[in-house]
Order: C-alpha cells, then sequence, then structure tokens
C-alpha cells in the first residue's frame, strides 16, 4: 500500500500513542503543584483497545510506534502492551518515552517484551534541582534506570532536557557534553506553552539558537543524517560518540516535517499537539465500530492535519500574554508530549 499522506503531502508513519495520564512526578512546566484531576478509569482506553487502533494503524502505513503519558511505567502491566505491539507486523521502532524513576525495576522486562529503545526526560544534573523541578523525584533512581537500560540493550538511549533560563540553562554544556563519551544522545527540547498553562514565560525560555550557541564553545557540531529523525535536527560534537539533537518548535518551524499521530489515554486521536481538534475514537469502538470504522477515522485525523501551528510566529515574544490565549489547553500529560 502506498504510504499514509496527509493533505500537505506528508508522509504519517508515526504514532505516539499516550498509555495513561498519570504520573508520578509533577514536573514544573508540565503540572501544578498538586497534579491534575486523573481521567477516570473506564475512561482510558483498555490495552485491547489500544492495540486494535495501533493494528488498523500500521495496516495503514504507521512504522514507528511510541508509548508516552504521564508516565509510562505507572500502569500496570506494560509488557503485555508492548509485547502485543511486537507481534504486530510492520512495526520497524517501538519506543518508549519515560521520567526513568521506574525504569531500573522494568527496564529487563520491558526488553524481553519487544520494545527496542527509550528516551528518558531528564531536566538536571544535580540532585536537588532535579527535585526541584520535577517536584520531588529522585535523580539516583533516574541514573539508576537509564543504567539498567542500556544493560537491557534498549539503545540508542535518548535523554530528553528542556532548558530553562534561571533553572537550568547553566546545565546545557554538562547534558552536551554526556555525548563526548557515551553513544548517548542528548536532545534539547524547546519549552513549550503547553500544560502549566501558568508556567511559561518568554523569560525562563531559551531558544535553540542559543542553545546552539552555548554548546559550540565545545567545538564545532557538524549535522548528522539520521533515519526517520521527524522534527529533530541531530548534530555530532567533533569527535564525539553519540549526537546531539534539537527540538525547536517555537523558533523553527518544523511542522512541514511532521510525521506523527498521537492517540491520547482517553482514546482521542489528535492530529497536532498545538491543535485543539480532536476525534474521538474511543466512542466508535466502544459502540462496536468494525475495523473499517476506525480506519475511517484514522484517515479523517490525518486529512485534518493542520499545515503547520502559528505558535512562534511573533518571536521574539514579548510576554507570556500573547501566548497564554494560543497556550495547549489539554495538559501535556493527556497529550503524551
Ligand atoms: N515544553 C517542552 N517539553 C515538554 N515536555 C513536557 N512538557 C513540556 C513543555 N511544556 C517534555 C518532557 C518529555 C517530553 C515527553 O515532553 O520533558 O521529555
Ligand atoms: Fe510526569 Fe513527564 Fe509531566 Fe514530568 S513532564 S510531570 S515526568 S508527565
Amino acid at each position: 500500500m502506498s504510504p499514509l499522506q496527509d493533505s500537505y503531502a506528508r508522509v504519517i508513519d508515526y504514532l505516539r500513542i499516550s498509555v495513561t495520564d498519570k504520573c508520578n512526578l509533577r514536573c514544573i512546566y508540565c503540572m501544578p503543584s498538586d497534579g491534575i484531576a486523573p481521567v477516570r478509569h473506564s475512561d482510558i482506553l483498555s490495552y485491547e483497545e489500544i492495540i486494535r487502533v495501533a493494528a488498523v494503524a500500521v495496516r495503514l502505513g504507521v512504522r514507528k510506534i511510541r508509548l508516552t503519558g504521564g508516565e509510562p511505567l505507572v500502569r500496570k502491566n506494560l509488557a503485555f502492551l508492548i509485547s502485543s505491539l511486537r507481534a504486530i507486523p510492520g512495526i520497524d521502532d517501538l519506543s518508549l518515552t519515560t521520567n526513568g524513576i521506574l525504569l531500573g525495576q522494568h527496564a529487563r522486562t520491558l526488553a524481553d517484551a519487544g520494545l527496542d529503545r527509550v528516551n528518558v526526560s531528564i531536566d538536571s544534573l544535580r540532585p536537588d534541582r532535579y527535585r526541584e523541578i520535577t517536584r520531588g523525584g529522585d535523580l539516583e533512581a533516574v541514573l539508576r534506570g537509564v543504567q539498567a537500560a542500556e544493560k537491557a540493550g534498549l539503545k540508542p538511549l535518548k535523554i530528553n532536557m528542556v532548558p530553562m533560563r534561571g533553572l537550568n540553562e547553566d546545565e546545557i554544556l554538562d547534558f552536551a557534553r554526556i555525548t563526548i563519551d557515551t553513544d548517548r544522545h542528548v536532545r534539547f527540547i524547546e519549552c513549550m506553552p503547553v500544560g502549566s498553562i501558568n508556567f511559561w514565560d518568554a523569560g525562563k525560555y531559551v531558544n535553540t539558537d542559543e542553545i546552539r550557541r552555548i554548546i559550540e564553545t565545545l567545538g564545532s557540531l557538524s549535522p548528522v543524517r539520521m533515519r526517520k529523525n521527524g522534527p529533530s535536527k541531530y548534530y555530532r560534537i567533533h569527535r564525539a560518540k553519540g549526537v546531539l539533537g534539537f527540538i525547536s518548535a517555537l523558533s523553527h518551524h518544523y511542522c512541514g516535517d511532521c510525521n506523527r499521530l498521537r492517540l491520547t489515554a482517553d482514546g482521542k486521536l489528535r492530529p497536532c499537539l498545538f491543535s485543539e481538534t480532536e476525534i474521538d475514537i474511543r466512542s466508535a469502538i466502544r459502540a462496536g465500530a468494525a475495523d473499517d470504522e476506525i480506519e475511517r477515522l484514522l484517515r479523517l485525523s490525518i486529512e485534518v492535519k493542520p499545515k503547520g501551528h502559528t505558535l512562534g510566529n511573533s518571536l521574539p515574544l514579548s510576554g507570556s500574554e500573547q501566548l497564554a490565549s494560543h497556550a495547549v489547553k489539554r495538559y501535556m500529560s493527556r497529550i503524551g508530549g
């Protein structure tokens, strides 16, 4: 079958599935300190429902699946979902985004179930600061998780870092240096006005050009071509083992390279992170939809995928006001990043 294309000729081959909106951390940019009311359990897609949607999506041309949250490892028996997805012929890449807190416990089981690799979110390498940014997280547990994941063969291991001025931007070089001696990938993600709506402001935002300039003090960066890299741009510091990535949601429009579709934990197809448009696939499934109907809804969500977002259009940003009106209303833990 020819690959799935949206209205702007983008090939859609990547599905991100949020398996839970719950999380064992409360990162300041993602959640309010007292958390958010969890979605009712009965409103969360069952593993069987997720597997059905995934199987139809793969039939339509999806080749890459990522499980996200909230924190996916807080959902029970995730290995069952992973082995069931692995059993669908046609998935070349099955990965997971995690905060790493429970990774030490689960890495081996996840690898045995057929997971290919993990991305671990770490915003500081200093235990006190990590605890502050995540409101209580234990960095040691995460670092043990990273090692366990590598030992279990979940590679390449990618670390996601969100630089924020006044909070952790002085650690950009420490993160970049990780790639010199290890084959870990480190990806810098621009802080987006998603999630804790009152958190984002132009003062905390650090754009990719600035991050790059800081890293270039370590040596020049050469572009690295990666297979299926979607919106991230990859580079290598001269002679480094690992790779650096930049995800510049606001400063550089990467919508033209967007290859993804999202399935939220409560069963909505979300064509674009920055658009409120959602298609309710859960109701269809629970009303007894056949696979053809699931296929129609998947195709529909690809058809309505917007050309791009306009969030960063008025950069340099004059303040948080202009963004507040555009800020994404659904919490990131309910979209899955
Ligand atoms: N801006 C940028 N990145 C975010 N993430 C969660 N919320 C935001 C935000 N507002 C990141 C997490 C994780 C990934 C899934 O999304 O740090 O690495
Ligand atoms: Fe949890 Fe990830 Fe949100 Fe942090 S960013 S609170 S780890 S879902």
